[in-house]
C-alpha cells in the first residue's frame, strides 16, 4: 500500500534531546549525595568511573542555554535517586532543591522537562538494607521516592517515565546490587522476582501519578530489538517471533494487561523459576496502565531457530546470543554495524512503532535514539557527519510512521552532551555537544558544539521538511 507522506512532523511534535543523572552530572560528592550501586562497580582497564562526568552538576547552566540555542522543545533527564535519598529512604533537602534549580531553568528557558525517575541509578543503602529489587520492600520505596518527585516537581512537569529499559537493567547484575554468587538458574530466577518487583512497583507509580498529577502522562520506557527472520524458513520467523516475546513483551504484557505472556509463562515454568506472585499485585497492573509507550532505540536483531537439545542458563549477559532449541541470533548482510557492532537498521525503529501500536493502541514517545562513535576534534571542529546520517534515516522513520497514522508524539535524540557511555567510558560518544575530556584527563571540559548540533538545529526549524 502506498502512503501519502506528511510534509513536516506535526507542530506540538516533542523534538527533544536526553542524558540521565549519572552519566552526565558528576559531582558525586556534592550536595549530600549517597552511594549508588554502579559507584561501587569496578571499571573496565582504561575506562572513567563516572565521578565527574560531563560535569552538568556545576555547568547545568551554561548547558541548558546551549539546549535552547538548539532549539529543544524538551529535554529528557533523569533523577538521581541517591541526590533525593541518599540512604533510599529519607529525603535530602540539598538533591531536591538541586534539581529544583535545574528543571526550573529548563522550563524558564522555553523547553519541558521530560523526567525519567529511574534511569539505572540504585541507592546501594536499600541493597544492603533488604537485597533490592529481590525483596518486595523496594516496591514501596520506589513509590516513596517516586512521590517525593510528584510533591516537588509535579507543577512543571507533564511527561513522566517510570523504569527506563528494564529487560536490559535486568540483565546486568552490576547495576542491581545482585549478590556476586547468584550465577546460571539462580540469577535468572532472581531476575523474575526482580521483574515482577518492577512491574508491580510501575503500576504503583502510575497509580500515584494519576491520583496527584491529574493531568500528567507516564509510560515506562522499554528498549525494543525487533526481530528479523534469519531466513525465508518459516522455523525462522517463529523463532524471531519467539526472541521478541523474551525479550520485550514479556515486560510489555505485564505493564500494559496486567498478564504474563503465555510464552514467558512456560518458558518459566520449563526452567523452575516461577517467581512469587500476588493476585492484588496482578490485579493492580491490569487497572493502573501506562498513558503512553516510551520507547528507547538503537539497534535490531536477526534470529534463526537454535536446532539445540537441551536448556540453557544465561549468566548476567547483556545481549542474550542464543536460547538454546528457541533461537539464535545470527548475522545479517543488509545490515551494517557501528564501531560497537551494533546493527544499524532503521526500518527496525519502524518495525517497533507499528509493533507496538497494533499490540496496545498507546501513544509513543521515541526517548533514546542516536550513535555512539569516537569522534575526533580537529582544529576546533567535529564533523560527525556518520550521525547526521545515522539520525537522519530514523526521523524519516518517524515521519514515515506519522503519515501513515502512527501516533509518534516526540522524539529524544541520545544524547545532548557527550557523557560517560554505559559499559565504554568516554570514548563512545554520542552527543550533539562535544565535552573536551577524555577517560585519562579531564582537560577543560569545554563545551563545543558539534556538526550535527546545527544540522539538528535546522531539523527543528523546518520541521523535518526535507527529510
Ligand atoms: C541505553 C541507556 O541502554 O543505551 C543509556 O538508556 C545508554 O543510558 C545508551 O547510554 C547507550 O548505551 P551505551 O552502552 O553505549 O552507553
Amino acid at each position: 500500500m502506498y502512503h501519502k507522506r506528511i510534509s513536516k512532523f506535526p507542530e506540538d511534535f516533542l523534538f527533544a534531546a536526553a542524558t540521565s543523572a549519572f552519566q552526565v552530572e558528576g559531582g558525586i560528592d556534592c550536595g549530600g549525595r549517597g552511594v549508588a550501586v554502579h559507584d561501587l562497580q569496578p571499571k573496565k582497564p582504561g575506562i572513567t568511573d563516572f565521578s565527574v562526568a560531563s560535569d552538568h552538576y556545576h555547568h547545568y547552566k551554561e548547558d541548558i542555554a546551549l539546549m535552547k540555542e538548539l532549539g529543544l522543545k524538551a529535554y529528557r533527564l533523569s533523577i538521581s535517586w541517591v541526590r533525593i535519598m541518599p540512604d533510599g529512604e529519607s529525603v535530602n533537602p540539598e538533591g531536591v532543591a538541586f534539581y529544583d534549580r535545574l528543571l526550573q531553568e529548563v522550563v524558564d528557558n522555553g523547553m519541558e522537562p521530560i523526567v525519567t525517575i529511574y534511569h539505572f541509578e540504585y541507592p546501594q543503602a536499600l541493597v544492603e538494607k533488604y537485597g533490592g529489587w529481590l525483596d518486595r520492600k523496594a516496591i514501596d520505596d520506589f513509590e516513596r521516592f517516586a512521590t517525593v518527585l510528584f510533591e516537588n516537581y509535579g507543577d512543571r512537569v507533564k511527561h513522566w517515565l517510570t523504569i527506563n529499559e528494564q529487560d536490559h537493567l535486568l540483565k546486568i547484575s552490576g547495576r542491581l546490587g545482585f549478590p556476586e554468587a547468584l550465577t546460571g538458574q539462580d540469577y535468572l530466577k532472581a531476575a523474575e522476582q526482580a521483574n515482577y518487583h518492577m512491574c508491580t512497583a510501575t503500576a504503583r507509580v502510575i497509580k500515584k501519578c494519576h491520583e496527584l498529577l491529574p493531568t500528567a502522562k507516564i509510560g515506562p520506557v522499554i528498549n525494543p530489538m525487533p526481530a528479523l527472520a534469519g531466513s525465508n524458513k518459516p522455523e525462522d520467523t517463529i523463532a524471531a517471533m519467539e526472541f521478541n516475546e523474551l525479550s520485550t513483551y514479556y515486560i510489555t504484557e505485564l505493564h500494559c494487561r496486567g498478564e504474563y505472556s503465555p510464552l514467558h509463562w512456560k518458558y518459566m515454568e520449563d526452567r523452575d523459576i516461577l517467581p512469587e506472585i500476588r493476585e492484588e499485585d496482578m490485579q493492580l497492573m491490569k487497572e493502573n496502565t501506562p498513558d503512553f509507550l516510551a520507547m528507547n532505540y538503537y539497534l535490531n536483531q536477526t534470529v534463526a531457530k537454535s536446532q539445540k537439545k537441551e536448556f540453557g542458563y544465561h549468566d548476567k549477559a547483556v545481549f542474550i546470543n542464543e536460547e538454546p532449541g528457541i533461537y539464535k541470533i545470527v548475522e545479517n548482510e543488509h545490515v551494517p554495524q557501528t564501531d560497537w557492532g551494533w546493527n544499524i537498521c532503521p526500518e527496525g525503529l519502524k518495525i517497533a512503532i507499528m509493533d507496538f501500536y497494533h499490540r496496545y493502541r498507546l501513544p509513543i514517545l521515541i526517548t533514546e535514539n542516536g550513535l555512539g562513535a569516537y569522534d575526533k576534534l580537529e582544529n576546533g571542529e567535529i564533523n560527525d557527519d556518520y550521525r547526521i546520517e545515522y539520525l537522519q534515516n530514523h526521523l524519516t522513520q518517524i515521519k514515515d510512521c506519522i503519515g501513515m497514522g502512527y501516533p509518534v508524539f516526540g522524539y529524544c535524540a541520545w544524547s545532548f552532551m557527550d557523557l560517560v557511555s554505559g559499559r565504554e567510558g568516554m570514548d563512545k560518544r554520542y552527543g550533539f555537544v562535544y565535552v573536551n575530556r577524555n577517560n585519562e584527563e579531564l582537560l577543560d571540559m569545554k563545551r563545543i558544539k558539534k556538526k550535527s548540533f546545527y544540522w539538528y538545529q535546522n531539523m527543528i526549524k523546518e520541521r523535518g521538511e526535507s527529510l
